[in-house]
């Protein structure tokens, strides 16, 4: 494999229940396996101040206006960013994200439609600074299908009728979260890929190995 110089960045997005965390689990033990440092996080709450962070936005008792809420996002993006994130690439690993600047984008920005996309756009960069994501794979599928499966995992883990706050929202709000993804994704080919989520669990991990395999050249 490709002996990477420097850390790679890679996000995973999506709307609930579309499959990011399994199929991160996949890509990391393939690469492991090919020998490399794979480092797999998440937000929000990778990090102590960051899972209090995730607790308070979760939490339905809060609703938050779209400011407060983004701003969160960003103080957990950020601490992110200094403890796990940076410091990561700067040891040549290849770093797996489940969400990241474009959640922010998406759910803040585009889905809620009162805070401008231009000022998140703006504070991402500000936040993430150069530890952008080179690669985005947004795991695509009708929001009904995607919530009914976080249901159920919210029944496997025991948290059944504990959707969390986002989990709570209507249906068209995913739907639209969904579209916010494909609009990014087309507004930046190159580095989007949109994986259709619907598919067998190993057809997506093939195709997300194809993808990353064409990007980096590994053969
Ligand atoms: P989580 O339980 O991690 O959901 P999932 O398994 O679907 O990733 O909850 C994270 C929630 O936070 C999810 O509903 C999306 C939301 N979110 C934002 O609204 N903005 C953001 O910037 C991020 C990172 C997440």
């Amino acid at each position: 494999m490709t002996d990477f110089k420097t850390g790679i960045l890679i996000s995973f997005e999506g709307i609930e229940g579309c499959g990011k965390s399994t199929q991160i689990v996949l890509l990391a033990e393939r690469l492991r396996d090919a020998g490399k440092e794979v480092v797999v996080s998440r937000e929000p709450g990778a990090t102590p101040l960051g899972a209090k962070l995730r607790k308070l936005l979760l939490d339905p008792a809060y609703s938050p206006d779209a400011l407060t809420e983004l701003l969160l996002y960003l103080a957990d993006r950020r601490e992110h960013r200094r403890l796990v994130i940076t410091p990561a690439l700067q040891r040549g690993a290849l770093v797996l994200v489940d969400r990241y600047v474009d959640s922010t984008w998406v759910y803040q920005g585009f889905a809620r439609d009162e805070v401008e996309s231009s000022l998140i756009e703006k504070l991402n960069r500000l936040v993430a600074g150069d530890n952008w994501p080179e690669l985005t794979f947004v795991l695509d599928c009708p929001a009904q299908v995607g919530l009914a499966r976080a249901l159920e995992r919210n029944r496997e883990t025991g948290a059944e009728g504990v959707a969390d706050r986002f989990e709570q929202r209507h249906l068209d709000f995913h739907e639209q979260v969904r579209q916010g993804f494909l609009v990014l994704a087309k507004a930046a080919r190159e580095r989007f890929r949109v994986i259709d989520a619907g598919q067998e669990i190993e057809m997506i991990h093939d195709q997300i190995w194809r993808e990353f395999s064409l990007k980096y050249a590994i053969s």
